[in-house]
């Protein structure tokens, strides 16, 4: 039998518009811990960007129904009548925005939303401009849809949030979208109104750039923190804002595959042109799912959401007493963002400098066990992120864990 042929000797090269992308170093790190668990390690992954929590009884009920009603064929294009109307209500009565339903898409998760969005608006070389840090996702879809992702870094001083200036510095005559987050991944920093406010104030007098905001994480935040969407703050910006949600970390549906989006008609249209070619519809069934999700009794989310506060505040408390280490105190999402600065060059046992912030996780594996991620994977070092949303016990676990491998590091 003739030995198989390598993709190389078929002269495959991937195209150009993908081949500057490469696996994300959160795929990386995670290959790695499985590997060290497979080896029997105890590793701890504290990677994932999802609630440890399962899909409420009641969503699943939904999708049994469908399924038994025979509603497991392509639906309409860009979401069902039924799951559109609840999008609606939920814009209206949880954000204060109403939207026609010809404003209203639904796709394979949030994702989709946004890779369909960039590209039914992008022309090669249109800039993007994304606060940093950033989910990865955001540089990498701008590119492969030949744009030109603008990144800002915001510090932590800064509360990891850009500012107005920054706003007005980065937009010039190529500027298609600003892309905000709000909670965010990586850094669970979130926008009050009056944060929001001044950049709303920079976007009014630049016309020709659109709003892209990502409230993914909008029931998810803490303290007293009062989330709000741009679109209700600003209703001259409406027309020109793609108000992006989804329902997988409200209600645990990450592997249901739904997200949705608000937005102006023509882009609506726009975005279900690429949909067509791409998956002609999301899941029928994962459809059903979410109706039943949002116009749903939704009292487990203050459940879930108090558990997740009772995650942060242990954590941020166990990050900051360790020297070395400085987290400042998110708002929402299920991350923490802390600084490693003060551990940057410091000694392992076996000789080796601790560099950079991913050389600090590394070690954090192979030393704690522990998976976390670096924040030069979001743009900005020398952070980690942790994902909390996981039990309170893990979390107690792994960080004396951490403490005692930073205690271990030599000056
Ligand atoms: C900020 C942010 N937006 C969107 C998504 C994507 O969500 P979906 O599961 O709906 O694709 C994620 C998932 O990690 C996220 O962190």
């Amino acid at each position: 039998m003739n030995a198989p042929i390598s993709a190389e000797e078929v002269g495959f090269a991937p195209a150009s518009r993908i081949a500057r992308i490469d696996v994300s170093e959160i795929v990386r790190i995670g290959a790695r811990a499985l590997g060290l668990k497979r080896e029997g390690k105890p590793i701890i992954i504290l990677g994932a960007g999802e609630p440890d929590f399962d899909t409420p009884d009641f969503v699943k009920q939904g999708a049994i129904d469908a399924i038994q009603a025979g509603d497991t064929k392509y639906t309409a294009l860009d979401g069902t009548p039924a799951l559109k109307q609840a999008i609606q209500a939920k814009f209206s009565r949880e954000n204060n925005v109403d939207y026609a339903l010809d404003e209203i898409t639904v796709a394979t998760g949030a994702k989709q939303i946004l890779f369909n969005a960039m590209m039914a608006s992008l022309n090669a070389g249109d800039e993007v401009v994304i606060p940093t840090p950033y989910w990865t996702s955001y540089s990498d879809i701008v590119q492969i849809a030949e744009g030109v992702p603008v990144l800002v870094t915001c510090t932590a001083e800064a509360g990891f949030r850009l500012t107005a200036e920054q706003l007005e510095q980065a937009i010039t005559p190529k500027t298609k979208w600003v892309l905000l987050n709000s909670p965010s991944n990586p850094s669970g920093a979130a926008y009050s109104e009056a944060d929001y406010r001044p950049l709303l104030d920079v976007l009014l007098r630049h016309p020709q750039v659109m709003l892209l905001v990502d409230d993914m994480y909008e029931h998810i935040t803490y303290d007293d923190f009062r989330f709000v969407t741009p679109a209700a703050i600003e209703p001259r910006l409406k027309e020109r804002t793609l108000t992006v949600n989804g329902v997988s970390k409200a209600y645990a549906m990450t592997g249901w595959r739904i997200g949705y989006a608000g937005g102006p008609k023509a882009l609506i249209k726009a975005m279900s042109v690429v949909q067509s070619q791409a998956t002609s519809c999301p899941s029928s069934v994962s459809q059903a799912a979410s109706v039943a999700a949002l116009n749903g009794d939704q009292s487990f989310l203050a459940e879930r959401k108090a558990s997740f506060q009772r995650r942060r505040d242990l954590v941020v408390a166990g990050l900051n007493a360790i020297e070395g280490i400085t987290c400042r105190v998110p708002e929402g999402a299920f991350y923490t963002f802390a600084s490693c600065a003060g551990l940057l060059g410091r000694k392992t046992a076996d000789e080796r400098i601790i560099e950079t912030d991913s050389d600090f996780c590394n070690y954090l594996l192979t030393n704690a066990h522990v998976a976390v991620v670096p924040g030069s994977a979001f743009g900005l070092s020398p952070f980690f992120r942790i994902s909390y949303a996981t039990s309170e016990a893990e979390l107690t676990e792994a960080l004396s864990r951490i403490a005692r491998a930073c205690e271990a590091l030599s000056a």
